[in-house]
């Protein structure tokens, strides 16, 4: 019996043939048991239905669990809040990876070869050159990573430990160069190299905003900040950017290019474009009295509006991201000494929202986006960059989850299937027929 086999079955019956049918029960370590529906149609005839996957459990995985009900995120079994106030970026992104947090000689290493994997080759610079210089950094993103799959073809044996390894590190690595080198080109600014004996965080803002002309130290307000924010992001279970990394790799595809294919489900507003979509919001309500007559637009069905940053697929009480990030928002505005208007119009506009019978009902609260953009703001990000944070640490979370996947000695190719609802079968009908 496997690790997740019970003795407990779910029965089905066809009422209209009266056959039954028994679904084994699978149980993980935490989280609802799942029904074992592989046998399903070759035993029924049937599929089930689950067009946005509410239900449906589309793996198993070690790496993150949620608890929507009780606001719980952890990795590897270590809780949000003590790898946000505890770890570090480079630490969690190994928790990931390996399953367990490095000792020192471990993280030693394991920094080193992120480190020594910064630098892109030289052709990428070429890439850049195509884009207008006023592209959406995320559109760019989307780009350059599909270029990198253009690389490296010395690790594209997904199923040598060794190559899945460097192609791992390659991209958390570069990642964070190629979205430092997508903000300086839409600023104009010329490219900087990254630096060996800065951090991960350090490397990143000495990338983003050090230029030639002068030297730049890194202000380890900011670097310690971003490097929270970054575990923040790294990985959030099966959402919809990890699943499309995974449906991507389940075919094999170059690994660089199924997290291009992440990059480009994240952008969406309901998924990682949020953060970007709740500056704009803040700055579209304006004042605390505009507040009232925003939260009505967003309970109107025939309006477009929707608060951003608010609601979640899973968490139905509190986002524990939302809540380090509410906390950082104050220090790290405190320590910059920067005052936004923002931050006061984002808490009363929750305070509101949470006394709203239309948000507490359907249990809308902030989520990880709600407060991640006054901080990036803060730390002199333009909003359109806002994603391409995102993508940069979630990078981490995509390629563990790929890797696993990979792993799988089961892994076979993902493939749902449908309920047709179109035409039934018909003759062709010539042109001239044709009214
Ligand atoms: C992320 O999956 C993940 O883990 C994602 C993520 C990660 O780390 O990977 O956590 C990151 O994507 C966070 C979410 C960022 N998106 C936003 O902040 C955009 C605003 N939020 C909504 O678009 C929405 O809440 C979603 C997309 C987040 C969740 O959508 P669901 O689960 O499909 O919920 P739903 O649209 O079915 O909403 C249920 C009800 C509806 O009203 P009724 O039809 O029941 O009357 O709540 C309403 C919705 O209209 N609703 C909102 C709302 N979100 C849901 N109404 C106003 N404003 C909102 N933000």
């Amino acid at each position: 019996m496997s690790d997740t086999e019970t003795n407990k079955t779910f029965t089905l019956t066809n009422d209209e043939t009266g056959e039954k049918y028994t679904l084994p029960v699978l149980e993980g370590s935490e989280g609802p048991p799942v029904v074992d529906i592989r046998k399903l149609y070759a035993e029924t005839g049937h599929f089930t239905f689950d067009p946005s996957f509410t239900a449906t459990g589309s793996c198993k995985s070690r790496l993150t669990f949620i608890d929507g009900e009780k606001g719980i995120l952890m990795h590897r079994g270590y809780s949000i809040e003590d790898l946000a106030s505890k770890s570090s970026f480079m630490e969690v992104a190994y928790l990931l990876l390996y399953g367990d947090l490095p000792n020192k000689a471990q993280k030693d290493k394991f920094e080193h070869d992120i480190t020594y994997h910064t630098m892109v080759h030289e052709q990428i610079n070429f890439f850049y050159r195509g884009f207008r210089r006023d592209a959406h950094p995320m559109a760019i993103m989307c780009g350059v990573m599909g270029g990198l799959s253009a690389f490296y073809h010395d690790s594209l044996d997904i199923y040598d430990p060794e190559q899945r390894e460097i192609s791992a590190h390659r991209l958390i690595a570069k990642v964070a160069t190629l979205a430092a080198m997508t903000h300086k080109y839409t600023l104009g600014q010329p490219f900087m190299y990254p630096r060996n004996d800065l951090s991960f965080a350090e490397n990143f803002l000495y990338m983003t905003f050090a230029v030639p002309a002068e030297p730049y130290k890194v202000n380890p307000v900011l670097a310690s900040a971003m490097d929270k924010i970054f575990i923040l992001h790294a990985d959030h279970e099966q959402n919809a950017s990890t699943s499309t990394v995974r449906l991507a790799g389940s075919s094999q595809a170059n690994p660089f290019a199924c997290i291009a294919a992440g990059i480009a489900s994240l952008w969406g507003p309901s998924h990682g474009g949020a953060n970007q979509a709740v500056l704009e919001m803040l700055d579209e309500i304006g004042s605390k009295d505009n507040i009232p007559e925003y939260l009505e637009r967003a309970k109107d069905k025939d309006d477009p509006f929707r608060l951003m940053g608010f609601g979640h697929r899973v968490y139905k009480n509190f986002d524990p991201r939302a809540n380090v990030l509410k906390k950082a928002c104050d220090e790290v505005l405190d320590d910059l000494g920067i005052d936004d208007p923002r931050l006061e119009l984002a808490m009363e506009l929750e305070r509101i929202a949470l006394e709203d019978p239309y948000f507490v009902d359907r249990k809308l609260f902030p989520n990880v986006d709600f407060y991640s953009g006054i901080i990036l703001k803060a730390m002199g990000f333009p909003t359109s960059m806002f994603t391409v944070l995102f993508a940069l640490a979630r990078t981490v979370g995509w390629v563990s989850q790929w890797k696993e996947m990979i792993e799988e000695p089961a892994l076979r190719i993902g493939r749902p299937r449908q309920l047709y609802t179109g035409p039934k079968s018909r003759p062709y009908v010539d042109l001239d027929d044709r009214k």
